[in-house]
């Protein structure tokens, strides 16, 4: 009897143990890298005319607020240098509104997206939100999820070649300790 309940209390012994390692495995490919580096760049593949980018509301009333009110949407692929057939590390997806409301004045766009990422090795998301203007683009990451949960900090949107109908932007992201 004895000799039984040893046997006994071994093999559940043994489940645990096994159970316990299979969950560890299991833990730990399913949790991302955490991407701890300080900064990170990719660039934004654009096209012109293609379904991926497009008006989703008409201005207001462009007699008297100009474009105000106009919204595009839009789906780009990002990659690894600037050549649109470099590796890809996903997908940026949002949509801007126009926020300048006087007629003729200068563009002024709330920007709201997301980057897709995925290079093999990191695996989730930025969410970036910030303000056009023809001047300047710099948008606030604003948080994350994946090898990204809980950053901060901002992407600097800079133009850098147009092939018509193609043009390459470049995301420079630093992120905040
Ligand atoms: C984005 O990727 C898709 C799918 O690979 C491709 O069909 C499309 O041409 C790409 N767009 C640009 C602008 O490179
Ligand atoms: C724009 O506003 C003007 C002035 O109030 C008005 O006459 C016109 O009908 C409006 N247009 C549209 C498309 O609402």
């Amino acid at each position: 009897m004895a000799f039984l309940m040893q046997g006994f209390v071994a093999l559940s012994t043994l489940l645990i143990v096994a159970a316990a390692s299979l969950f560890g495995v299991s833990h730990a490919s399913d949790t991302p890298s955490v991407f701890s580096k300080d900064s990170l760049t990719y660039y934004v593949q654009v096209e012109v005319g293609a379904p991926s980018l497009g008006t989703l509301l008409q201005p207001i009333n462009a007699s008297i607020s100009g474009s105000f009110g106009q919204a595009v949407v839009f789906a780009f692929n990002a990659t690894k240098s600037q050549s649109r057939t470099s590796k890809s590390l996903g997908l940026l997806r949002g949509y801007t509104v126009e926020t300048n409301y006087i007629s003729g004045g200068a563009t002024r766009l709330l920007e709201v997206e997301f980057l897709d990422y995925d290079d093999g090795q990191y695996k989730g998301t930025l969410q970036y939100q910030g303000v056009v203007t023809p001047e300047s683009t710099e948008l606030a990451v604003v948080g994350g999820s994946g090898s990204f949960r809980g950053i901060r900090g901002y992407v600097v949107v800079t133009f850098v070649s147009s092939n018509n109908p193609f043009s390459t932007f470049l995301h420079k992201v630093t992120l905040l300790k």
